[in-house]
């Protein structure tokens, strides 16, 4: 497969990492809304986000973005409720979506039965954005990566990783848990795709993820954005980085 290398960012420090994710976030969202009158944006869940979330909910960037024309989707889920502290939603508004007036938000319902969940988060994702291709386009979609190179809830050796739909719920068993995930194919039909990682423990599976796929490709090496490809490390993440 043709596999797009992504543009990498390296940013000295976690903090400088969100800046810089929030810089770029900022120029999207007032371009996208200003021509297009909206952005559809995919959270991250996980940890790595959060410290961004929150930044973007201050007073740096908050009035910088028009929230009322975002539309925040989420990449993934945990299969639990919404006010469940493994909820991406329940950090997600923690962080940001309770202190801005974003236009609308698309829970994944992690309550629900996950293959129901995942077919309407689907229905949603087919009705709200175009789908030039039959596969719908978001604007952004922001990912972490595991120590397993997982994206979203694309766990290695689960079916989710090779679902054709829009939306895969997927029994992970390393975590004994469901969880709901956006698709390779819904990534790579995304505008931008951005993925970030932060600390040392990262190191060695971004040089892994960045260097040639083996024979069991991680699941961000399946990954081939269409369209805009950005990593946004810091030192600590590109530590294990061939020296350019
Ligand atoms: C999740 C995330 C997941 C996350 C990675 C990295 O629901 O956990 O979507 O894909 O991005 O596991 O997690 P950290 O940012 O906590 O290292």
């Amino acid at each position: 497969m043709d596999r797009p290398s992504p543009e990498i960012s390296v940013a000295e420090d976690r903090q400088s990492l969100y800046r810089a994710v929030a810089e770029r976030l900022t120029a999207a969202a007032r371009g996208d809304a200003a021509g297009r009158g909206a952005f559809h944006w995919a959270l991250a869940g996980g940890s790595t986000p959060e410290g961004l979330y929150r930044l973007l909910a201050g007073p740096d960037f908050a009035r910088r973005i028009p929230w009322p024309q975002v539309h925040a989707w989420f990449g993934d889920e945990r299969c639990v409720p919404p006010g469940h502290p493994d909820s991406n939603y329940r950090m997600a508004r923690s962080a940001l979506l309770d202190h801005v007036a974003v236009g609308r938000v698309y829970r994944m319902a992690g309550e629900a039965e996950p293959r129901e969940a995942a077919a309407a988060y689907a229905r949603q994702l087919r009705e709200a954005l175009p789908a030039p291709e039959g596969v719908p386009v978001l604007d952004l979609v922001v990912l972490g990566l595991g120590p397993d190179g997982h994206v979203a809830s694309l766990f290695p050796d689960t079916d989710a990783l090779v679902s054709e739909a829009p939306v895969a719920a997927a029994y992970v068993p390393r975590l004994a848990a469901w969880r709901l995930s956006l698709t390779v194919p819904v990534i790579n039909s995304a505008r931008r795709v951005w993925l970030l990682a932060s600390g040392p423990d990262k190191a060695a599976v971004v040089a892994t993820a960045l260097a040639e796929p083996g024979a069991q490709p991680l699941p961000v090496q399946r990954l081939a954005p269409r369209g805009e490809w950005l990593w946004f490390l810091d030192a600590a993440a590109a530590a294990e980085l061939p020296r350019p």
